[in-house]
């Protein structure tokens, strides 16, 4: 047997040499890493390297100023003012709730001025845009479940063909859309006074609005002027309140 083979000297030995070979040529990589080194060469490198350091800045900035001993001391001034704080009245018309305060403010509101719409309405002479008329027809079939498919009428809403409300002022159509219509009315010589009143039919685009509406102004034998998104805009306040009565409307 090989008498070196079990030698703990020989064993040290070696085991410094292979260390110290390892080290060599660890010392020998990194020095050729060293010199290789490039310089950023993408736009995207050279862009990076002032992001790391603004970033650095940045981030010993902020730990600077912020320390957590001020996070900890400012927590129960926020507490404080928080539960302090009075929540705001939801004043967005789609979200009142009935009943509320901002409910009842809506309701006291004066009725808004609808003469220059219905002016500007009246005077209009343009064709019918047929594309319009797409969309309102799409936007009908909502209203067909209650005025009938051609606009007929029926057991629970009165008609739309031969009309007067349809193809009067455009603000009362665009406000009954907004708002809804109850009580009694008064359709083409005959009165009508249905148990449930048409609900407001508000979540409807200004363009929707006004293209169902051309629609049923352009339909079912009726004829007149094509209602404007900007009309059904201009009267968007009116969301939010009470359904109408036939009294609160422009007579045709
Ligand atoms: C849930 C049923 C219902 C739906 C849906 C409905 N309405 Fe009505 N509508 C009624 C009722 C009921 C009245 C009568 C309200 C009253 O009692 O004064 C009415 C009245 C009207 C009037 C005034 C009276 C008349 O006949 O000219 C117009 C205009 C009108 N609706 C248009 C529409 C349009 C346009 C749509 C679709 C976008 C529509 N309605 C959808 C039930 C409905």
């Amino acid at each position: 047997m090989d008498p070196n083979r079990d030698n703990p000297i020989v064993r040290f030995t070696t085991f410094w040499w292979a260390l110290g070979a390892f080290l060599i040529f660890a010392l020998l990589l990194a020095v050729i890493m060293l010199f290789n080194r490039k310089d950023p060469q993408t736009l995207e490198d050279a862009a990076a390297k002032p992001r790391y350091e603004i970033k650095a800045k940045v981030e010993a900035a902020q730990a600077a100023s912020l320390p957590p001993a001020a996070i900890d001391a400012a927590i129960p001034q926020v507490a404080a003012k928080i539960a302090a704080a009075k929540p705001a009245a939801v004043e967005k018309p789609e979200q009142v709730v009935p009943g509320s305060p901002t409910a009842a403010k809506l309701a006291a509101a004066p009725p808004p001025d609808t003469s220059a719409i219905d002016a500007a309405a009246a005077a209009a002479n343009e064709p019918i845009d047929p594309a319009v008329m797409e969309i309102g027809k799409v936007q009908f079939m909502v209203c067909a479940a209650c005025h009938g498919q051609n606009g007929e009428g029926g057991p629970i809403a009165p008609p739309l063909a031969g009309s007067e409300w349809v193809t009067g002022p455009v603000s009362n159509l665009i406000r009954i859309q907004l708002r809804g219509l109850q009580g009694p009315i008064k359709v083409a010589g005959k009165e009508y006074n249905f148990p449930a009143p048409m609900a407001a039919l508000a979540y409807q685009t200004d363009e929707q609005i006004a293209a169902v509406l051309t629609y049923v102004r352009n339909n079912f034998g009726n004829k007149a002027s094509a209602v404007k998104p900007e009309q059904v805009a201009a009267l968007r306040s009116e969301v939010g309140k009470p359904p109408l009565t036939a009294a609160e409307l422009t007579a045709p």
